[in-house]
């Protein structure tokens, strides 16, 4: 089928080269030129596992073009995907305006039938405001052109990017139009394995389901980490109550591990802006203002117990941080937990040596050149004049480490496992000292 995306951020990139691996005719278009000249190149400019090459391969096979010139791309797409980003506002709720723009946009170049179909996460009642938005702009013009707008949120998560968008577990759409529907069935036929993965509904409930979907993840996690922080004062291992609990199949194992807080472009703005969102409509969503502020919370608990182990004198004290990305397989800083660290170390007067395999350059980006920051080209590099070590980002590479070695390099032989990723025995073999996430040894 015949496919234009606006947006070659993160969700609008992985759709339309996954679009055009399946073997549809794709078109991104994208207002930044000196990004839609790299990816005519084959650069993509994000770091995730296996993009690189469906991008190239199905760029040089004619299958999937990039462009800034959003008037062919209108004329070329049967199906038109709105892919831009809705970064919060002040108050937290979702900015609009990209994806108000490129449906003007739309409207100024439609000539013909074509379905819209909205990926962007969205306020509920967005559909009907893009449906509105094209339309008087056709009136505007005084075209005849005809369409209809679709709800279809998306569900990747980074890092598994490909994968999910090649293999997802369901294909939600939100519409109204048999018409509609018919389009995304046959767009969708390809990714159907074993039985139909495609959900139809009404536009509203499809938005609805993309923030339901996050802010149940995000609560499972501010809900581990409750029964974390109990855990560490009641003198019990909270890994032992995970897998207590993750065997009963209504709690399940995943997203249950506790941590330094949830980070990202989405957990956090998802869930203030359904809180927006209720509020709108004079609801009070306490649960998932508790959510958000347990996620607070937690992202400080590991700068407060080096903080604690230090007795407050951090003044001159060199903290080794491992992992700097918000999650493993992405270079993403966005609400990562190690900023909220490093930024609590250094108004303390701590200095950072820090590893990250990826997010080196995006670090030195948001950070520049500063004399408490080192950006170390290896783990153990980042271990070198360290006082103790603060494990943030659970990569691969972390897991089994030389403990003999971390010992020898730091001042202070201290782990902060921010992600419960060691054995606390093995740790303290060594003759390091161990703090966990609740694990029964609060400082
Ligand atoms: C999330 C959702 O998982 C995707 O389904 C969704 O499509 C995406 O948001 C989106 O809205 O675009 P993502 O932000 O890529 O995906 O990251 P996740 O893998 O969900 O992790 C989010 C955060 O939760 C990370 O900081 C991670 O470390 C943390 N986390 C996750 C925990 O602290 N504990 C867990 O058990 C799981």
């Amino acid at each position: 089928m015949k496919v234009t995306i606006f947006g070659t951020g993160y969700v609008g990139l992985v759709t339309g080269a996954c679009l055009a691996e399946m073997g549809n005719h794709v078109v991104c278009v994208d207002v930044d030129q000196a990004k839609v000249d790299g990816l005519r190149q084959g650069i993509v400019p994000i770091f995730e596992p296996g993009l690189e090459p469906i991008v190239k391969r199905n760029h040089a096979s004619g299958r999937l073009d990039f462009t800034t010139d959003p008037a062919p791309a209108i004329a070329h797409g049967e199906l038109i995907f709105i892919a831009v980003g809705t970064p919060p506002d002040e108050d937290g709720s979702a900015d609009m305006k990209y994806v108000l723009g490129v449906a003007r946009t739309i409207g100024e170049h439609l000539d013909g039938y074509a379905v819209i179909v909205n990926k962007s996460t969205v306020p509920v009642g967005t559909a009907d405001r893009v449906r509105r938005a094209v339309n008087d702009v056709l009136v505007e013009r005084g075209a005849a052109a005809d369409f209809d707008v679709v709800s279809n949120p998306e569900f990747l998560k980074e890092g598994d990017a490909v994968e999910d968008c090649l293999r997802p577990d369901r294909i939600v759409v939100g519409a109204s139009s048999d018409r509609a529907v018919a389009r995304l069935r046959k767009l969708y036929a390809p990714f159907n394995r074993n039985h139909d993965r495609m959900v139809v509904m009404d536009e509203r409930s499809a938005e609805l389901t993309k923030y339901a979907a996050n802010a149940m993840l995000a609560t499972k996690i501010s809900f581990m980490n409750e029964i974390a922080n109990i855990a560490e004062r009641v003198g019990a291992d909270v890994e032992l109550v995970r897998q207590g609990i993750g065997a009963d199949p209504r709690i399940g194992y995943h997203f249950i591990y506790p941590g330094v807080g949830y980070g990202g472009s989405c957990f956090p703005k998802d869930v203030q802006a359904l809180e927006r969102i209720a509020r709108g409509h004079d609801y009070d969503a306490r649960l998932l203002a508790m959510v958000e502020a347990v996620n607070a919370d937690q992202k400080t608990r590991i700068y407060e117990q080096i903080s604690r182990y230090f007795d407050g004198h951090l003044k001159g004290k060199t903290v080794a941080v491992w992992g700097l990305a918000f999650k493993p397989n992405t270079d993403d800083m966005r609400e990562a937990p190690s900023r909220k660290l490093m930024e609590a170390l250094w108004t303390a007067g701590a200095s950072v040596r820090a590893y990250d395999p990826e997010a080196r350059g995006e670090t030195q980006r948001i950070y520049g050149e500063r004399e408490d920051l080192v950006l170390c080209d290896d783990a153990y590099d980042a271990l070198k004049g360290a006082d103790v070590l603060a494990l943030v980002t659970e990569w691969k590479t972390f897991r089994s480490p030389d403990f003999a070695r971390i010992k020898a390099e730091l001042g202070h032989p201290a782990i902060f496992d921010g992600r419960n990723l060691y054995d606390p025995r093995a740790v303290e073999d060594a003759g390091i000292a161990y703090y966990g996430i609740g694990r029964g040894r609060s400082l």
